[in-house]
């Protein structure tokens, strides 16, 4: 675990489930020439309605099962769990002598929407459990304490969008109810604080108006992965290569496959089931 990260190895990036390939998505499109490995934990799916504890627990199994695998750099592609865990990750890190990173999604969408309004005030629309953290409230606060935080749960958003069919009338129906508050708080910066939300960006900016400034997951976390590896002198050199990408998932390969492409908007290839057999970070 005390290994050095080196830069020949692969940018780890886990979800809950699908959602995180949104991340990835940003990520082989900014930083292509680097090898990543990413991991879906679709047995656990949703993370939105688990508790604190339960996210960090499985994130410490999770980071436990990437570290072992050998990668130099660990991206929380999700919010619920960068809202619960990304702290307590960089504890467990530094406790077990790892020199590896860590970057949440959290932190770096809230420095896109203080950087972004222009009235001050932003909109969150995110899952039950990033809401009822906080974190988002914080961070914001944190990039200007001038800005005002409107949060919106929208728990039933990211199963829907999961399942299938993001442009019925029922997920058109949601969508404009979820918008409602953001557009009575007249926001003109909008956080996606879940990574299954860009699957629904036309509905959302539809709802609500094309002058609103839309925040995504993987705009944010894309620039700050490449600031991360180069202060850390961990970047590929960009040779015009491109880097190789790999699946895995807890839960039915098959199952990810399928509906990982639509997230991903890339070829998948193989998907690898997997176990967390590697312990835990104390
Ligand atoms: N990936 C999760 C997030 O960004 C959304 C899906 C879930 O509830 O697991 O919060």
């Amino acid at each position: 675990m005390g290994d050095q990260p080196t830069a020949d190895l692969p940018v780890a990036v886990f979800d809950s489930g699908v959602g995180g390939l949104t991340v990835l998505h940003e990520l082989l499109v900014s930083l292509p020439a680097e090898d990543y490995l990413y991991l879906g934990d679709t047995e656990r799916f949703p993370y939105g309605s688990r508790s604190p504890d339960e996210l960090r627990q499985f994130s410490a199994e999770i980071a436990a099962h990437l570290l072992e695998t050998g990668v130099k750099l660990l991206v929380i592609a999700c919010n619920s769990a960068t809202a619960a865990a990304v702290t307590d990750l960089r504890e467990r890190l530094k406790r077990a002598g790892s020199e590896v990173g860590v970057i949440g999604v959290i932190e770096p969408e809230s420095v896109l929407a203080a950087a972004a309004t222009r009235n001050g005030r932003i909109g969150l629309l995110a899952t039950s459990a990033t809401v009822a953290s906080g974190a988002y409230e914080a961070a914001v606060r944190g990039a200007d304490p001038h800005t005002r935080l409107t949060s919106v749960a929208c728990p039933d958003l990211a199963p829907v969008i999961q399942a299938g069919s993001p442009f019925d009338a029922e997920v058109v129906a949601m969508v404009r109810s979820y918008c409602e508050p953001l557009k009575a708080a007249d926001v003109d910066t909008v956080i996606l604080g879940c990574t299954h939300y860009p699957l629904v960006r036309p509905l959302l900016q539809r709802s609500l108006g094309a002058d609103v400034e839309i925040i995504t997951s993987g705009d944010a976390v894309a620039r700050r992965v490449e600031h991360a590896l180069s202060i850390r002198d961990l970047l590929k050199p960009r040779s015009g290569a491109e880097g190789r990408y790999q699946f895995s998932c807890t839960g039915d390969p098959e199952a990810f496959r399928e509906v990982g492409e639509r997230f991903l908007q890339l070829p998948l290839g193989s998907v690898e089931r997997t176990n967390l057999d590697s312990g835990d970070l104390t």
